[in-house]
Formats: structure tokens, sequence, C-alpha cells
């Protein structure tokens, strides 16, 4: 019997395939590619950066203008990822540009507006392209009007009023705070009273419009849906999650395996499965390419990999004060990432010092990540919070032990050894501080040195872990219905 697939039009600031910066993009690839999987109708909408590949060759469906918006046109592009169709809005006034978000640390000061704008095209082209989703799912603050507009702006117009809204929250952290002022162009907000978005007198938060105005929101793992009710983990606006409670889910992302699976990974010396030889050998191959690309020595010895966003998020913050007493022990540890310069100057001191040791990348390089990935023996999280977490699942499947901290989806995904040694998959440590990150470092390292054959059964057994996205794609459909 053949159920109705449903018509989904997936809006999110960036996708991975076409131009990323985080993993928003890994979601907004790997999510619409597993509900196509399921038989749905799923495009997928994002804004038409300089950085967009191909953007340029890319076919114009559409070339208009926003009724209600001053003196601005943009056409819309026709592209895809693998086989979901994507439209690219193309807007030179706000997208192109050298970055995404900002420059040189400095986020462009236009960014409330320039949102606001790509959230009401995603909605203007639905009728010019005579294209009727069932379901708008949102993502995060830079589409957070895009309920708000949907439910506002086009509630009493026939080729709207049925369509839904979804709202994921991929983290919190970020809430798109905005005058009234900045947001002039929306005519909703000339009134300045929204109290849907409203923080202050003055000001607005375009995620506060999305959690207040989506039919369903979720977050990108249970544990964070959770945290987000409380005052310590709602980022400021537990109130709001809690108001909407009812309809407020959380969903585990999934693991692209199309990108991330060593026995296919076209960024290794060596290809590698989780029996135990094919695992070591690949492993060993990666770990002294690794220790060349990043000027350690190649020795056989333990290997601690981070790859992240330079922020406070990522706990960096409880590694700094640790790591003269970690690096006293015989490992090597190295950390590719961007963001926060001052984190960054003390990373690059560090490493200055324990030049041996301790490599720092200051660097975004998808290729070096993967090759981190397969060539450490363990990965590091320590998250303050961790919304999901994407590496974690990742070094499971190169048979990387994470050592995370167990918030969010870390706490979701991996099993801590000493809770379960049968079914652990890495370590897991919960108090936030420096002293219980290097407790759990050390346990790792007593692992690794004193019980290698026990160490390789872990490495194995993470391996055969299973975060596949149909699983996730099911729920997010599930989601989809009930709205
Ligand atoms: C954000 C979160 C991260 C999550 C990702 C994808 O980057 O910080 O935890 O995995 O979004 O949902």
């Amino acid at each position: 019997m053949a159920t109705k697939s449903l018509s989904i039009l997936f809006v999110a600031s960036e996708a991975e395939g076409l131009i990323k910066s985080g993993g928003l993009a890994d979601v907004a690839k790997a999510l619409p590619e597993a509900l196509l999987n399921l038989d749905q109708d799923v495009r997928l909408c994002i804004p038409a950066y300089r950085k967009v590949s191909n953007i340029q060759e890319s076919k114009v469906l559409l070339e208009t203008r926003i009724d209600m918006w001053p003196h601005t046109e943009y056409k819309v592009r026709e592209l895809s990822i693998a086989d979901v169709p994507v439209y690219a809005i193309d807007c030179p006034k706000y997208f192109d540009r050298e970055e995404m978000y900002a420059e040189n640390n400095q986020a462009y000061a236009d960014n409330g507006e320039r949102f606001a704008f790509f959230s009401a095209a995603c909605l203007d082209m639905l009728r010019k392209l005579s294209y009727k989703p069932d379901v708008i799912h949102a993502n995060d603050w830079h589409t957070g009007l895009v309920p708000y507009l949907l439910k506002n702006r086009y509630k009493e117009d026939t080729f709207y009023s049925s369509m839904k809204s979804v709202l994921t929250v991929h983290n919190a952290v970020f809430k798109g705070v905005f005058s009234y002022e900045e947001l002039h162009c929306l005519l909703e907000f000339h009134s300045r009273f929204v109290p849907e978005a409203a923080i202050s007198s003055t000001h607005v938060t375009m995620l506060k419009a999305g959690v207040m105005s989506a039919d369903k929101i979720n977050a990108v793992s249970p544990s964070y849906a959770e945290e987000l009710k409380t005052e310590l983990g709602g980022h400021g606006m537990h109130k709001e999650f809690k108001t909407r409670e009812r309809d407020l889910v959380g969903i585990l992302n999934g693991c692209d395996y199309s990108s991330w699976n060593p026995e296919t990974d076209e960024f290794l010396p060596q290809a590698y499965s989780s029996d135990i030889k094919s695992m070591k050998k690949g492993k060993k191959l990666a770990k002294s390419t690794l220790q060349g690309e990043v000027g350690l020595k190649k020795r056989d010895v333990a290997m601690y990999g981070m790859v992240c966003r330079l922020t406070n998020q990522k706990g960096i913050h409880y590694l700094l004060p640790i790591l003269d007493k970690f690096l006293s022990h015989d490992v090597q540890l190295v950390i590719v990432g961007t963001g926060d310069p001052i984190l960054a100057s003390q990373l690059k001191e560090l490493s200055a010092i324990h030049g041996e040791k301790f490599a720092f990348i200051e660097a975004y390089n998808n290729r070096l990540a993967h090759l981190v990935e397969a060539g450490s023996d363990f990965f590091l999280m320590p998250s303050e919070f961790e919304p999901c977490g994407l590496n974690q699942i990742y070094s499971m499947a190169y048979g990387t032990l994470p050592i995370v901290r167990g918030v969010g989806g870390l706490k979701d995904s991996v099993i801590d050894y000493y809770q379960d040694r049968n079914a652990a998959t890495g370590f897991v440590f919960y108090e936030p501080t420096p002293v219980d990150l290097l407790l759990t470092l050390l346990n790792s390292l007593l692992l690794y040195t004193q019980n290698p054959k026990e160490m390789e059964r872990l490495q194995s057994y993470a391996m055969k872990q299973d975060f596949c996205w149909k699983n996730a794609a099911q729920e997010y459909l599930d989601l989809y219905y009930s709205a």
C-alpha cells in the first residue's frame, strides 16, 4: 500500500557539499538525503553566497522582488546536493560577500537584515514557483523568522495557510539578537511590539520568534531538549522552551557514513574496517601520516585529537590549565580549529613550548579533520554544553575513542568505560572542571598503555555502532506528521 509522501522544504543558512562552516551544514546535507531515501519530496533552500560551489553557472529559475521589502530584487537559482534539489536565494546586496557571517571575527553589521531577507524570500518564492510544501523545516536563528512570517504574514493567504513549520535548534547560544531598527525592513516589526520575538523594549531575537511560532520544535538530541528547559541550560530562553514543551522533542543527529567511513575515506593513506587486524594497520598508517603532516615525531605513542571551533563551548578552557600536566606524560596531542583569537594565541604559545608533543593547527581543513579522526587513539570533546556534537560519532566510526563531558548529545551517544565495560564506546566525565578532565585523560592513557588488547576491543566495538540517518529521518517524519 502506497502511503502519501510529504513535501518538505528544508531551509538552512549552510549545507555541506555547497558551503559549510559547522555541524549545521552536515545536517542540512544528510537529513534531506535521508528523507529522500524514505521517498519524501524534499528540497533545500540556502542563500547564494559568493563561495557556494558552482553558483555562477547555475540555472536561474526566477527573477523577482519581494513586494513587502524595500527595493530588493533577487533570483532563485537551482543547484543540487546528490539528488536533493536546492534553491539558492541570490541577492548580491546581502550574499555576494567574502564570507557567510563574519570577516576577521567581526559579524557583518547587517546580519539581522540579511537573514530576515533570506527568511522572507524563502516564503516569497513559493507562490512564484507554484511550489506548495506541506512542511517548512527551519534551522537555528538564521531562519527563525520563517515560522514567524508563515504564521503572521501569510496566515490569511490560502496558498500558504495549510503549510506547517518545524524549527530545529542546533545551538541556542546563538539567538540572533537585533534592534527593531535593524529589522526595519520587516513591516511586521514597525509597530515595535512583537511579543513573540521581544527580549526587551528595543531588541528582538530571531530564535525566539521561531520557537514561539513554529508548529513543532526539536533539539538535536534528547538531553539537549531537556537542558533547554532549565535555567542552567536554556541560554536565557528556558521560559520559552518550557512554554513550548508539549511541542518540543529531541532527535539525535545521525552520521553521514557516505562522508565518514574509514572503509571508503579517500583522505586516508589506507582504508580500514572494524576487523582488528585491518583497523590496527589502517590506524597506524593514518597516525604516522598525521604526525608527518602536523610536524610531530613519528612514533608509536598515544595520540589525542581535537577538531573544533575555538570557543568556550568546546571546553578548551578546561583543557588549557591542565595541558602542561597532561603533556608531561608520554602522549601526543593535535588540535585543529579556528575561532576565538585569544584561545588561538594561548594554544599557539603552548604548542611552541611543547613542540615535540603538541601541534596546534589554526585552520579549518576537512581533509586534516578526517586524518585526525583516523590517526588518533582518543578524540577530545570536553564541551561545556553540546547540542549534539558530531565528531564523537565520527570518532567512533573511525575506532577513535571519544573522551566527552556528559552533556547534551555527547551524553546521548557515548557510553563510558567505567559505567559499562561491555557496552563502552569511550570515556565520559561530568563535572565541568579541568581536574575531572585530567583524571579522565589519565584513565584513558592507562587503558592504552596497560591493556592494549582491551583497548582494541573497545575501538573495534565503537566502529560497529550505527548512528545511521535513516532512523533519525524517520523520527523527523513522525514530527512532521504530528505538526
Ligand atoms: C551545532 C551544535 C552541534 C551540533 C550541530 C549540528 O553546531 O553546536 O552540537 O552537532 O549544530 O546539529
